[in-house]
């Protein structure tokens, strides 16, 4: 049996890479920071990206690994480090989870980040998979509250079609392409079934709650202050405005069939995604009186 080493084991994707792994019979192995968070179904390996040895006994014995650290300014040195060890220790198969429209050229910061990854893996010599999910149907839990509080689902769109991706479903694939041959040297662009305009998300987020939900479509100028203003990292909120900037431009309104075609199911359309999340989108039931 194959030992699969999953970094970002707690991360939104991470947790059901390792679920899905475990579910399947796989030895798991979950690189964390912490004893105290380990996702059930893996050995932890205690680590830090930032402490090279650790990442290095990480590797020891793994056949596989599933690449994922956070987003942000050491994102390229904390997925190279990885990449470097598990080159020099021969690991056999590399899944990285990178991000559509990744180019080291890209405008936008994590996009970017993901193009000099990718780049830095190719020439690694590892065989890789990578997969380039669209958009989180779970980006949209960011606005769970707000949508809960003034029944109103606020995005610079321009009336645009997103073919959104369930994590669970990227997760299925990321375990597919670990276990199963054939995959590397492939990228894979993963999406939902369809592309959803967020009319249609409102929609389906009001079927679910049983509450009414509307789309309120902002212009770039109206939005603006929103990501400048919400307490995010710069280069966070330059990233998602630039995000609704792909998205006004249609970059994300094709949807493919990899989802299906490696998991054997269909890709969770928004419905699913809005029947599951709905209590994070329904307010708080006010505290009994007395
Ligand atoms: N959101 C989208 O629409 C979208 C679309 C396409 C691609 N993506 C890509 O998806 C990726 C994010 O995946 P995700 O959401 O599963 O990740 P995530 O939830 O942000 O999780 C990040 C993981 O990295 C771990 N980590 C952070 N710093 C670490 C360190 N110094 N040492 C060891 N572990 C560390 C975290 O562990 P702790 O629990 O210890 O913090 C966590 O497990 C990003 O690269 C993003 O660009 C996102």
């Amino acid at each position: 049996m194959k030992r699969i080493l999953v970094t970002g084991a707690t991360g939104t994707v991470g947790a059901h890479v390792v679920r899905e792994l475990h579910e399947r019979g796989a030895t798991v192995r979950a690189f964390v920071r912490s004893a105290t968070h380990v996702p059930r179904g893996a050995e932890p390996v205690i680590g830090d990206f930032e402490d090279l040895a650790s990442v290095r006994a990480a590797l020891d014995g793994a056949d596989r690994v599933y690449l994922c650290a956070a987003d942000g300014p050491r994102k390229v040195a904390h997925e190279t480090a990885v990449i470097d060890a598990a080159a020099e220790r021969g690991v056999e198969r590399i899944v990285k989870l990178s991000a559509m429209h990744a180019d080291p050229a890209s405008a936008l910061p994590a996009f970017r980040w993901h193009g000099e990854i990718e780049r830095h893996l190719d020439r690694s010599g590892v065989p890789a998979v990578i997969l380039r999910p669209a958009f989180f149907m779970t980006n949209l839990l960011m606005v769970a509250g707000g949508v809960a509080r003034t029944g109103t689902l606020y995005a610079p769109t321009a009336g645009r079609r997103v073919a959104m991706v369930d994590v669970r479903d990227v997760a299925a694939v990321a375990a597919g392409t670990l276990l199963e041959p054939g995959h590397a040297g492939r990228a894979y662009e993963l999406t939902g079934p369809s592309a959803v305009t967020f009319a249609e998300v409102a929609a389906a987020l009001a079927e679910a709650t049983g509450r009414p939900v509307r789309f309120a479509d902002l212009t770039e100028e109206q939005a603006r202050p929103r990501f400048e203003g919400a307490g995010l990292p710069d280069w966070l909120a330059a990233h998602l405005a630039g995000v609704f900037g792909l998205v006004r431009a249609g970059g994300f309104e094709r949807a493919t069939d990899r989802v299906r075609a490696i998991t054997g199911r269909p890709a969770r359309d928004i419905a699913g995604f809005a029947r599951d999340h709905a209590t994070a989108f329904t307010p708080a039931p006010a505290p009994a009186a007395g």
